[in-house]
């Protein structure tokens, strides 16, 4: 068995800083928030390599090679990985040990114990006539679904598994572990009794733990392992071992509420699905998801447990960066029961049709508990469906202010300034370089339009050829729309003199890593034209076209609604500006 070296490694990064590690090699210089020197991965004369003491990583923009310092000790002495661990940590005083090794095989006993019992389990489902096949069968689920996922039979007989498992000679106490049996005055006996036996698998395909629903009616309907060494509820899903190729596949992932949804829908050919186990989603268990897919629909029971479950979820999926939908089934209390009745066709339609997306649905949740009638609840909602808005990237945010203000018929500008609070709207109106004040405000690259990426890292690089690009952009703040970006333009403005251009490596002393990296990533790749000047005004076209379309929208929006809002307008003047910009954007 291997050595682990992830304490080892966890104790080095905790001691080691990579400034001291790489500095006791190559001379480093500090400049703002980093550190530079000559690549020592390459001949250069200018330093490009550089080193972040708040990341702990090092990149050099003239050859590439990045990583911690862990990889820069391998790189450096040309040795393998855990020869740089073992050299680290020498170094540092730290000690591999290897308890890896014990841990597994310890692991291992209790996988094994729970694949012996299983197969007990399922043998004891298919080998003789028994409640539990009977039950099944009742259910509707073939001999083949049943094997598929491994479902057993637990007898009522008190000892028959703690009998067949000591016949193998397994620890009595190990099994308790596993809460496979019970203790009582020390005495052991099995803990499901007369129950059907779901085994749950990790995706390695290792049984990791039981549930066992009781035949026909009484309490507790599921009884479920308890977590043990091997069995953690928030990291595993039921049935995702079988199913996780279908979701790859799919890329989109059906979460249910049960075991018996998971084995109902796969058997109708709906086989893109998993069960949480229970307990409500983890984030965790989404970020195993998210492995697989980046699309989920959650589909609960439409009960106050499953609304308030399904709300849960949605967050923390939305947190693992996956896209969310909810679905209830309008006939029947759960999947299975709606699948039974209508098949898999029209199950899929739901799930195409009347899916709701997440933002959508906590907004129509919220307008069920308002009558929009009256003014005050009126204002109670809206400020509710701001609150829920309030949290969407800025790019989502925008899209659903109108899509809520029309599906609901309120003021799309009231609904804004709810939305926005207080929150000033321009990163560019501050003069100091703040990295915190714009991070949180402005999305990240991923979820940007890629022209407008595009535009914005183009302006950035005319705006560094010439310093009177960026003045020309300062009623512009919208041109810059990434996080990094804005990051950028707000170091350009704290450092803009009066007639002179930028001099990068001021900009790059007070950038900090990810807009750093972002503006070399420019640098190398943005080659600005042959006519600069032809370029920049094309860019500011199309801003101002950008901008006549949302006046243009906007106003159509308020010839549409009229006067509903209170407020006069001038008609007139409106219709005249609304011609002009119509006119301006045939041109
Ligand atoms: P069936 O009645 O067999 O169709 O069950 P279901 O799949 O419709 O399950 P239900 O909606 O009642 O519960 C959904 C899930 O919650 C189950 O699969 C279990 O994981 C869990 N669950 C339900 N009842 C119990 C219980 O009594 N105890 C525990 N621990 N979990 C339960
Ligand atoms: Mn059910």
């Amino acid at each position: 068995m291997s050595k682990s070296y992830s304490d080892a490694i966890e104790k080095i990064k905790a001691r080691a800083n990579i400034v001291d590690v790489i500095g006791s090699l190559v001379t480093l210089k500090r400049a703002g928030n980093t550190y530079k020197a000559c690549c020592p991965f390459h001949n250069e004369k200018t330093p490009s390599f550089v080193v972040w003491e708040q990341s702990q990583q090092y990149v050099c923009f003239g050859c590439g090679e990045k990583g911690d310092l862990i990889k820069f000790v391998q790189k450096y002495y040309n040795i393998t990985f855990p020869e740089a661990v073992e050299r680290l940590a020498t170094q540092y005083g730290i000690t591999i040990e290897d308890s890896y090794g014990e841990e597994n095989a310890k692991k291992d006993g209790y996988y094994e114990l729970n694949r012996q019992a299983a197969r007990f389990f399922y043998d004891a489902f298919t080998t003789k006539a028994n409640p539990g096949f009977s039950y099944m069968k009742k259910r509707g689920i073939e001999p083949k679904t049943l094997q598929a996922f491994g479902i057993g039979y637990a007898d009522d007989q008190w000892q028959s598994l703690t009998e067949f498992m000591k016949s193998k000679g397994a620890e009595e106490s190990m099994l308790a572990e596993l809460s496979l049996l019970s203790e009582k005055n020390g005495r052991y006996y099995d803990r499901f009794r007369g129950r059907v036996m779901f085994p749950i698998f990790n995706t390695r395909d290792k049984v990791i733990g039981f549930g066992g629903r009781i035949i026909g009616d009484g309490e507790p309907k599921y009884l479920n392992s308890s977590e043990s060494l091997i069995f953690r509820k928030g990291y595993n899903l039921y049935g995702l071992n079988i199913t996780k190729g279908y979701i790859q596949k799919d890329n989109l992932a059906i979460v249910v509420e049960g075991y018996m949804d998971v084995v109902s829908l796969y058997q109708s050919g709906v086989c893109n699905v998993v069960a949480s186990l229970g307990t409500a989603l983890t984030l965790d268990q989404a970020k195993l998801l998210k492995r697989y897919c980046s699309q989920v629909v959650l589909c609960y029971d439409a009960d106050n447990a499953g609304i308030n479950a399904a709300l849960r979820g949605i967050d923390v999926l939305r947190q693992a960066g996956l896209d969310v939908k909810v679905l209830h089934v309008d006939d029947g209390k759960d999947p299975d029961e709606y699948i039974k009745r209508h098949g898999r066709d029209e199950f899929l339609a739901l799930v195409r049709n009347k899916a709701v997306a997440d933002v959508d649905y906590k907004i129509s949740l919220l307008r069920r508990k308002y009558d929009l009638n009256s003014t005050t609840e009126g204002i109670r909602f809206l400020q509710a469906a701001a609150s829920v808005l309030r949290e969407l990237r800025p790019v989502e945010q925008d899209l659903y202010i109108r899509k809520v203000a029309s599906d609901y018929r309120i003021s799309e500008g009231s609904l804004r300034r709810e939305v926005e609070g207080g929150k000033s709207p321009t990163p560019q109106t501050e003069n100091k370089v703040s990295a915190r004040q714009t991070q949180d405000e402005a999305p990240s690259e991923e979820s940007i339009a890629p022209s407008s990426l595009m535009m914005e890292r183009t302006l950035i690089r005319l705006c560094l050829l010439n310093s009177d690009y960026f003045r020309k952009l300062s009623d512009y703040p919208e041109a810059f729309v990434s996080r990094s970006g804005r990051r950028v333009a707000s170091a350009m403005e704290a450092l803009l003199k009066p007639s002179a251009d930028f001099d990068i490596s001021d900009l790059r002393d007070v950038l900090e890593e990810e807009p750093y990296r972002y503006l070399e990533d420019i640098l190398e790749n943005v080659v600005p034209g042959e006519n600069d000047g032809a370029m920049f005004a094309e860019c500011k076209e199309k801003l101002d076209s950008a901008r006549r379309r949302t006046r243009i929208a906007d106003i159509q929006k308020i010839l549409e609604l009229g006067e509903s809002e209170g407020q006069e307008y001038d008609m007139t003047s409106l219709m005249r500006e609304l011609m002009d910009l119509q006119k301006q954007e045939k041109k």
